[in-house]
């Protein structure tokens, strides 16, 4: 059976060039802290995969995202964090079968999304959604670390609001982080992009969701990679990461070299553990879990799509 190893690694990561339901399914059961996920939106972008493109039906979409979801649940330890970044129009779904899975419903975070236009009979579509689940209560709930600065007026640097008179019991640390995230522009500017035709997230998206659920150390896994900014923030926080990439790792080696310079490019040992069959090399079992052949479906799955296509989408 042929072994992959992984395409790019520092002292505390792992990145493999392949279909991340291939990652997922070497990983041990209840093995990591917390799972990132910024999935292909099925807008009909090509990522430069080939044949799998980014437009299935509906129902498709759901079930192939289903089948990856599923995956990430085994491996979260109880107390885990699984945070999807996805459209409203998605997530709505996905939530849905998160919480029949038994996972625990946190935020539904709201990040603000500019620069987009309204569609035929539709309002104007101002956020992405940012779904925050638990497997049972959080293990880690970092309060403080993602606490926000007090607004100021730029010009006279004083508060814009008086808190009705109580900004004496204000958190020295900061205002709670709410569930809109509107200091975060999503996309980066193309010119700032390591491959500027994937949605690349400003790290700060997932630097906050992994200071705020793990501890320096814990594992964070990222299914589908892009440019990496999710393995940036992981590193710059001393967690531990693990992740996929279908089309390519080479940006994510470039981002690493132009932003962590000094970062050590050995092997993650420890990373070994998590594998079901733990080896120093890290290499994993590239058989497709059948599952994420997308025109394979079994008989259960082609039910599940027939009732899905009953609903309007
Ligand atoms: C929205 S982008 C992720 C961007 C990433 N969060 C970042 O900030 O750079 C989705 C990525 O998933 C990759 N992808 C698509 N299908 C995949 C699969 N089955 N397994 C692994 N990666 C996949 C695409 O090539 C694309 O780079």
């Amino acid at each position: 059976m042929p072994k992959l190893v992984p395409a790019f690694t520092t002292d505390l990561g792992a990145v493999y060039k392949t279909d991340c339901l291939n990652l997922l399914a070497a990983i041990k059961d209840h093995s990591v802290d917390c799972v990132f996920a910024d999935p292909p939106f099925n807008l009909a972008k090509d990522y430069g995969n080939g044949s799998d493109k980014d437009d299935l039906g509906s129902s498709e979409y759901l079930i192939w995202c289903y089948s990856w979801i599923d995956q990430c649940i085994r491996l979260i330890k109880p107390g885990g964090a699984f945070f999807i970044y996805d459209l409203p129009q998605w997530a709505c779904h996905l939530a849905v079968h998160l919480q029949q899975k038994q996972m625990t419903f946190r935020h539904w975070i709201a990040v603000s999304m500019k620069g987009t236009f309204p569609r035929g009979k539709k309002l104007y579509p101002a956020h992405y959604a940012l779904l925050y689940f638990t497997k049972g209560g959080p293990k880690t709930f970092n309060r403080d670390q993602v606490r926000l600065p007090v607004p100021k007026c730029r010009h006279c640097g004083k508060d814009i609001k008086d808190y009705g008179g109580h900004r004496k019991f204000l958190n020295p640390l900061g205002l709670n982080l709410t569930d809109f995230w509107d200091d975060t522009a999503p996309a980066r500017h193309r010119k700032f992009k390591a491959r500027w035709h994937v949605n690349e997230l400003k790290p700060m998206i997932p630097s906050r969701c992994i200071e705020l659920s793990t501890m320096p150390g814990d594992v964070i896994v990222d299914p589908f990679a892009g440019g990496g900014s999710t393995f940036e923030a992981a590193q710059l926080l001393g967690r531990q990461w693990i992740g996929s990439e279908i089309v390519d790792c080479d940006l994510i080696r470039d981002r690493f070299k132009r932003n962590l310079p000094d970062v050590s490019l050995t092997k993650p040992l420890a990373l070994s553990q998590l594998l079901k069959e733990p080896n120093p090399e890290l290499r994993i079992d590239t058989q497709r879990c059948p599952i994420s052949l997308r025109n394979n479906h079994t008989m259960e799955q082609q039910n599940l799509f027939r009732d899905l296509a009953s609903t309007n989408y």
